[in-house]
């Protein structure tokens, strides 16, 4: 059997070797910029990640750019971690900025939390996201508060209407909580720490990539805690990503209370989700997009013998809620990769022509099933929406998926799309998000739909990501 069919057609995956996070998003003089953390000689151990890049000018049609950033400096000999994109300046003047982390490990004995672990937040301008400035190190651990262990990272950057800069870091502190730090900047350079933001109990030992959402006027912190397996609706996963609304009109630039825990969402509940990173488009959309795989799971991420590992969720349009919660929608720039539309009709067998497929089901009225080649259904059964690998699916390739569940009253409706060998399901208007990766073997999709529904379409879709391996 060919590997070639479990390369996506929509979701950024590298030409070869390992990515994790999505960093560095932005939308530039009309191109969207994605970089990734990005290991190309993967498996190859030890290969220390940089940022892979990738860009689009319709969040479809991409083009992979091979490695951007490099670990090739001193301080970041272990990895060029994640960051984030600002653009800054107007006119002529208009260009881009990157906040990242360089990791160093000492070799030695050490635990690397407390000891022999270096985290130095570096800076680079870059005229237009291609051609990239000298590096500069701006923050060291020494400029961290004394709580903090040697695990600081992940810098998110935005600069207020006033024009004072903020950056936000992910931290794990000397008692082993995750927190935030909140660091203000006349000009972007030179960085003070003005606050540490703490749950308001125990919640996690380190929390990564943090970021700020606005959307209509409301904010958001978003980070995932790591160490969470304790909590019931973990589903037993060591690290999860989520956000917190904060209180009504307040901001995380002069936010002085502890985070209330409870208020806490996951972004999605789905076997494959972390480390996701938001961005504001030129059109005022704000994007959101996440890595579709985990640091830590108990199932395998990808089977044996690939060239590659791992892909990030598709962009999805953020909208805030009445009671708050964020609806999370794939762009709708996918729908320009619809190509023949194929029958799906309710109570029947239908049969697709292969696993790239866009699933849309409206007016549902329970009961609903939705089974992909009975390995994988999403069911609606006593006030839950599951996502489940049947015994057949958990025992596929890449196994050890089992199910995920998610409490709701009702059902209205369900996207799927299928790609190759990544699913994304959208239920309820994207209130309700399951990412999963699955490996199916077979050359048509066998998609059973059990339920009365007025309205159920499939649309076979087209290849954008060829660019990226040709
Ligand atoms: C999250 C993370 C980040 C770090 C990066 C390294 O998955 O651990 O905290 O910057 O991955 O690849």
């Amino acid at each position: 059997m060919t590997t070639d069919r479990w390369r996506m057609g929509f979701h950024i995956m590298p030409p070869t070797g390992w990515l994790n996070d999505p960093n560095g998003l932005c939308q530039f003089h009309g191109i969207y910029h994605v970089f990734h953390q990005y290991s190309p000689d993967w498996p190859a151990p030890g290969a220390p990640r940089g940022w892979g890049h990738a860009t689009s000018r319709d969040l479809i049609n991409w083009e992979h750019h091979g490695m951007a950033i490099r670990p090739d400096t001193p301080d970041e000999a272990q990895g060029s971690y994640s960051g984030c994109a600002v653009r800054v300046g107007t006119g002529a003047d208009e260009h881009l900025r990157f906040y990242y982390t360089g990791n160093v490990k000492e070799p030695g004995d050490f635990d690397y939390i407390h000891t022999g672990r270096r985290a130095a937040q570096l800076l680079i301008e870059s005229p237009d996201g291609f051609e990239l400035g000298e590096k500069r190190v701006l923050l060291r651990n020494e400029d961290y508060p004394a709580n903090c262990t040697l695990h600081v990272r992940d810098p998110k950057v935005w600069v207020d209407a006033d024009g004072t800069w903020w950056m936000l870091l992910g931290a794990r502190d000397v008692d082993d909580c995750g927190m935030v730090l909140v660091l203000s900047s006349a000009d972007g350079i030179a960085w003070t720490v003005v606050r540490e933001i703490y749950p308001c109990a125990p919640f996690g030992f380190m929390w990564e990539c943090p970021d700020r959402i606005e959307l209509d006027g409301h904010v958001y912190l978003s980070c995932c805690p790591q160490g969470m397996a304790a909590f019931p609706w973990a589903s037993g996963m060591r690290d999860v990503a989520g956000y917190f609304p904060l209180p009504e009109g307040a901001d995380l630039s002069t936010f002085d209370q502890a985070i209330p825990a409870e208020s806490f969402r996951l972004w999605d509940h789905g076997f494959d989700f972390y480390a996701p990173q938001t961005f504001t488009e030129e059109q005022g959309r704000t994007l959101l997009i996440g890595w579709m795989g985990m640091p830590e799971a108990p199932y395998e991420s990808a089977p044996d013998n690939l060239s590659w590992c791992h892909c990030l969720t598709v962009p999805r349009v953020l909208t805030r809620q009445a009671d708050g919660v964020i609806a999370q929608a794939p762009a709708p720039e996918l729908d320009g990769l619809h190509e023949q539309e194929e029958a799906l009709v309710a109570n029947d067998m239908n049969v697709l022509s292969g696993h790239r497929h866009d699933l849309v089901i409206e007016g549902i009225d329970d009961p609903f099933s939705l089974t992909l080649d009975d390995e994988l259904e999403i069911v609606f059964e006593d006030g839950s929406l599951t996502l489940r690998f049947t015994a057949r699916g958990a025992a596929s390739i890449g196994a050890g998926r089992t199910e995920r569940s998610c409490a709701v009253e009702n059902l209205s409706d369900v996207r799927v799309l299928v790609d190759s060998s990544a699913v994304e399901v959208f239920a309820n208007g994207g209130r309700i998000v399951f990412a999963t990766r699955w490996f199916p073997c077979a050359d048509t999709c066998i998609v059973r739909l059990v339920g009365s529904t007025p309205s159920a379409r499939a649309w076979r879709m087209g290849d954008g990501m060829r660019g990226t391996y040709a």
